[in-house]
Order: C-alpha cells, then sequence, then structure tokens
C-alpha cells in the first residue's frame, strides 16, 4: 500500500517489518538495521546476495558516532559539507552494527538523507534504518513510490510516498584509505562539488569486482531490453530491422516516432537528466520496442554518474 501515514511508517518499522522510504536519490526498502531478522528480510524481499553489504540511515551526526568507531579528518569535513544528502561514507563499525548489514566487513557505509519525511520517521525512532535501493537486485532503482509498488508492492506492508526524488541518482560512496578519500561510486554528488571542499580524491569506481563495494556488479540498473550505447544517428540505420527506443541526452532524432524517444534534458541541465534517468529507462524498458539506443552525457559533473549508470545498463545486452 501507498500512502503518506509516518505514524504507519515508524509502527511498522518498530514491529521490525520492512517499508518503502523516499529519499532524494532513490527510493529505499528500510528496515532496522540493528535488527537482524528484518535485515535478512531485505536482503529476501530484494533478491540480494548477502555478500552485496547495506546502507546505515540515520539523521544526526551525533547518532553516526554511536554507529562508528570514528572519522577521518576528510570524513568530518565532507559530512559536515554534504549532509543531510546524497554522500555515504564508509567508515569502522561498532559492534552494534550487525555484521549482515556489512557482509562481514569492518567498514559500515552510514548517511543521512536529504528527504522531510524520512527525516522526520528516523528523528522518531531508536535504531538507523539498513536500506538499499527499493528494487529487485539488478533492476533499474525506483525513483517514485509507484515504481516500488510496482515491483515489490506484494511483499512489503507499506510504501510511504514522498513524490518524485529530487536527485534520481544513488549516493555518491566514499571511503578512505589512510587519510586519503576515495571515491567508490559515482552518485549525486560530483567528483568537482567533493574535491572543491577536501581537494583532490581518487576514483576507483571502475571495476566490476571492486573489494569495497562488492554490489556495484557490472551489470547493475539493466533494463530487460538490450541497451546499446554510441552516437544514437549512426546506431539507427545498423538497428532498422528492429524496434528502436532512444534515450537521448538532449535532441529528438528523425525516422523514430516520439513517442518512442525519450530526452533527458533539453536544455542540456545535468540535474534535469539525472532526475529524468532512471523513469525513462523504465518507461522504455515498458514499451513494445526491441532495443534501446542511448547516447553518453559529457564526462563532467553528474554526467559522470549519470555515464556509469547507462554503462552499467548497456553491460547486460
Ligand atoms: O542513494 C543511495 O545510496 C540509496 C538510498 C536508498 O539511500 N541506497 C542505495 O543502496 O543505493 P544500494 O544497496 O542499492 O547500494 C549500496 C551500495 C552497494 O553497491 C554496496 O555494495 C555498497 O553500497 N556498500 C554498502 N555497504 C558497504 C560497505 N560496508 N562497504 C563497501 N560497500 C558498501
Ligand atoms: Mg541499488
Amino acid at each position: 500500500m501507498i500512502g503518506k501515514d509516518i505514524d504507519l511508517a515508524i509502527k511498522l518499522l518498530k514491529e521490525g517489518q520492512l517499508v518503502g522510504i523516499p529519499t532524494e536519490t532513490v527510493y529505499g526498502l528500510a528496515g532496522n538495521a540493528l535488527d537482524e531478522n528484518a535485515v535478512t528480510q531485505i536482503f529476501k524481499v530484494k533478491n540480494r546476495p548477502t555478500f552485496d553489504p547495506l546502507i546505515v540511515h540515520t539523521n544526526t551526526i551525533e547518532k553516526v558516532h554511536d554507529f562508528v568507531l570514528g572519522m577521518p579528518e576528510k570524513a568530518h569535513i565532507l559530512a559536515k559539507h554534504f549532509w543531510a544528502g546524497a554522500l555515504t561514507l564508509l567508515l569502522p563499525k561498532k559492534n552494534i552494527i550487525p555484521d549482515l548489514v556489512t557482509s562481514g566487513s569492518p567498514l559500515v557505509a552510514i548517511r543521512i538523507p536529504n528527504h522531510a519525511l524520512t527525516l522526520e520517521v528516523l528523528s522518531r525512532l531508536d535504531f538507523p534504518l539498513a536500506a538499499p535501493s527499493a528494487n529487485p537486485f539488478g533492476y533499474i532503482s525506483p525513483t517514485t513510490a509507484q515504481h516500488v509498488e510496482a515491483q515489490l508492492g506484494g511483499k512489503i506492508s507499506y510504501i510511504l510516498d514522498g513524490g518524485s526524488c529530487q536527485l534520481g541518482l544513488e549516493s555518491t560512496i566514499v571511503g578512505f584509505e589512510q587519510e586519503q578519500a576515495i571515491v567508490y561510486r559515482k552518485g549525486g554528488i560530483s567528483i568537482e562539488a567533493i574535491e572543491k571542499v577536501i581537494g583532490k580524491v581518487e576514483v576507483k569506481a571502475h571495476s566490476s569486482s571492486n573489494p569495497q563495494a562488492p554490489g556495484m556488479l557490472k551489470s547493475h540498473y539493466a533494463p530487460r531490453i538490450p541497451l546499446i550505447l554510441g552516437e544514437i544517428g549512426k546506431l539507427i540505420p545498423e538497428y532498422a530491422e528492429e524496434k528502436i527506443g532512444i534515450l537521448s541526452f538532449k535532441k529528438y532524432f528523425d525516422g523514430i516516432p516520439t513517442n518512442q524517444q525519450f530526452i533527458l534534458s533539453e536544455k542540456g541541465d545535468f540535474g534535469e537528466a539525472a532526475k529524468n534517468l532512471f523513469a525513462a529507462m523504465r518507461t522504455l524498458d515498458q514499451m513494445d520496442i526491441e532495443v534501446i539506443l542511448a547516447d553518453l552525457l559529457p564526462e563532467q559533473d553528474l554526467g559522470r554518474a549519470i555515464n556509469d549508470r547507462l554503462r552499467r545498463a548497456a553491460a547486460k545486452s
């Protein structure tokens, strides 16, 4: 069931049940992070292997200190600057966080999301929420309550409706090796924005077998219909035999019905493109087409995270 009943969401979470929650990035599938039964349910409902750890969500930096042994200086600076927001920090965990949440890693991924409804829920709970994106493992992340309902509705009791996600891309994951900051997943906060605050960072978000982010399998975020990346204008004649859908950054293409074309941002705005990306992929995936042709954005700002998602979607094809 979808609704805006915060009291009900809180009641269910306190009972150890799972609730779909809105965040500014994507919707999460939330349960009590300190309750192994609830956490086990999360893995089951998502059909997610338990070697892929979960992000822990809370609402204040004070509470973060209840869950982590410490924070490097740069983590402090980033937390102060970007929380509440689309930044997840990998920090050494205290024992209170079950090993199941971190898949046995001594590090916990933690973030304060920026959504009024979810912040209120978190402020009224005496435990943090473990929440992966509320999609079946390997599929496109949900950016509306309806997306969650369509895929997990039968398996969870409630979805708190907070409208469509403002950012539309998952959080940026940052960890630390000695004092050096490392970006393990490109996301809703750009590398440029992070570097303005703490200087140069290293990016290790390419590999499909990255031990720091085991869940970042190459074929994540994938639609069912093959997605081909390249210059759309050149790809169209190559796929002339097939029914084509288009996912383009800025422009429409001749010869394909416009209702089969999705433009992320006609004015070329990265933020607008990010916000539209997953919903467009999802709609295309449900249409009567045989192939999705997509182009990449410039490798800057949020364009980098969008391209990362497009490449992962294409990797399955
Ligand atoms: O924006 C987001 O981060 C959303 C919203 C709901 O907060 N959540 C999200 O969760 O994207 P999920 O589970 O779909 O992606 C979490 C990623 C996975 O790739 C996982 O492997 C990585 O974070 N991760 C989680 N805990 C980790 C840990 N302890 N060490 C390394 N990577 C971790
Ligand atoms: Mg996910």
